[in-house]
């Protein structure tokens, strides 16, 4: 039906991290100068992008599961387009078409941009065209490295109140375990006066409480280091509170915790993954850090940053994490008592420096560890919730 085939409203489903969700909102917005309309309803879009996630097979093993729920939308009346983007778009490249057919296009997290120019593509294919072929055709771009700044500038926000606020993007850590460097490239950093026109939009829509990202927020630096681009945040009139994430302990220091004291509109809560109690398996993590650097952090903040919220990553079940690096993990949270934490079974990933490790710890004994540290936190999370 014709009517179809012009509808323009594009279905984006979203996995993993804070990072895939501004950049579906990006998506959407460069979309929406094109006329196209965000829907909640997969049933009445013409476009339907999946936004993936490669950290953990379990995240990939969603998006293959659940691309089938597709199949039915390229048949009917719509014809829809559909397309994978994000992390596993870079992991897997065209491998993706061999196993997904019903894939129609394939677009890596730092060639968002492009999106609009492929979905007219299929488009003009689609209404005028009317050729079988063309429309089988499948269209991919892995290659891209920098984002151009306007995409963020979209105007476009999925909420009314609060905005996320990319600063940086990839990461330049190489932790043994991660995909992030491989997928998501090397850390780039946006230049701070772009970063506040951002905010200032916002600000201008009447959202007054932002979230700075980064996969490695706090190793920021432009003309202006991180704590600098705080101070020049906090400073922005009518901006009312934010907060930024992931931060990671090798780049966090004492300064950081006396501008959170001082900066009246920051939220005094921060986010350090320390993955693990255990000084050998940091090391084999390639985190960068000792278990006492990483405690002398805590403290300090705890002092510093008065009634701080601390929350925090653990992977259990790491290449050779014996009983003894699952205890000292145990004890760790034990004595550090986050407000609250995600807790992960080692997932050997591609391309990483682990992948080489064999993945050594049996998927009972991970699940035994999760549980045991689910339990703990769970606990430790009621009372720190019961003494706030
Ligand atoms: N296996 C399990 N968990 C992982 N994470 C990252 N890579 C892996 C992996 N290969 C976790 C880390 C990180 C969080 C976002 O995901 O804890 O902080
Ligand atoms: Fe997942 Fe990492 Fe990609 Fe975020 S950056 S979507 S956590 S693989």
């Amino acid at each position: 039906m014709e009517q179809q085939v012009t509808t323009k409203k594009v279905f984006i489903r979203t996995l993993g991290c804070q990072m895939n969700v501004r950049d579906s909102e990006v998506i959407a917005g460069l979309l929406g100068k094109e006329g196209y309309q965000r829907t909640t309803i997969e049933q009445e879009a013409s476009v339907i992008i999946y936004n993936t996630c490669s950290v953990r097979q379990h995240a990939e093993n969603k998006v293959w599961s659940g691309l089938g729920k597709f199949r039915k939308a390229k048949t009917d009346n719509r014809k829809a387009i559909i397309g994978l983007v994000g992390c596993m778009a870079q992991n897997y490249k065209e491998a993706i078409f061999e196993r997904a057919p019903q894939v129609d296009f394939i677009v890596g997290p730092s060639d968002i941009h492009k999106i609009p120019e492929i979905v007219n593509k299929f488009r003009v294919d689609k209404a005028q065209l009317r050729d079988r072929k063309l429309l089988e055709r499948k269209i991919w771009e892995t290659n891209g490295s920098i984002r151009p700044e306007e995409i963020y500038h979209s105007g476009f926000r999925e909420d009314k109140n609060h905005a996320y606020v990319v600063i940086s993007e990839g990461c330049s850590n190489f932790c043994s375990y991660c995909i992030v460097p491989y997928v998501r490239g090397r850390l780039r950093n946006r230049d701070y006066k772009d970063i506040i026109k951002e905010i200032e939009e916002a600000v201008d829509r009447e959202i007054t409480n932002i979230t700075l990202l980064g996969q490695n927020v706090n190793a920021y630096k432009s003309a202006v280091n991180f704590i600098e681009l705080l101070k020049l945040v906090n400073d922005i009139n009518g901006l009312k509170q934010f907060s930024f994430i992931t931060s990671h302990p090798r780049d966090t220091s004492i300064d950081l915790f006396k501008a959170m004291a001082s900066l009246g509109k920051i939220k005094k809560y921060l986010h350090l993954p320390v993955q693990s109690g255990s000084e050998r398996i940091l090391q084999l993590m390639k985190r960068g850090y000792t278990r006492r650097f990483y405690l002398d952090l805590i403290r300090a903040y705890r002092k510093i940053v008065k009634d701080g919220i601390l929350t925090s990553d653990i992977i259990v079940g790491f290449p050779g994490e014996k009983e003894e690096d699952f205890q000292d993990t145990y004890n760790l949270m034990k004595q550090v008592e986050f407000d609250s934490a995600y807790i992960f079974k080692y997932s050997p990933r591609p391309h990483t420096q682990a992948e080489n490790l064999p993945d050594d710890v049996p998927q009972k004994e991970k699940e035994r560890r999760h549980q045991l540290i689910l339990a703990l936190q769970k606990d430790i999370s009621k009372r720190r919730r019961g003494n706030a």
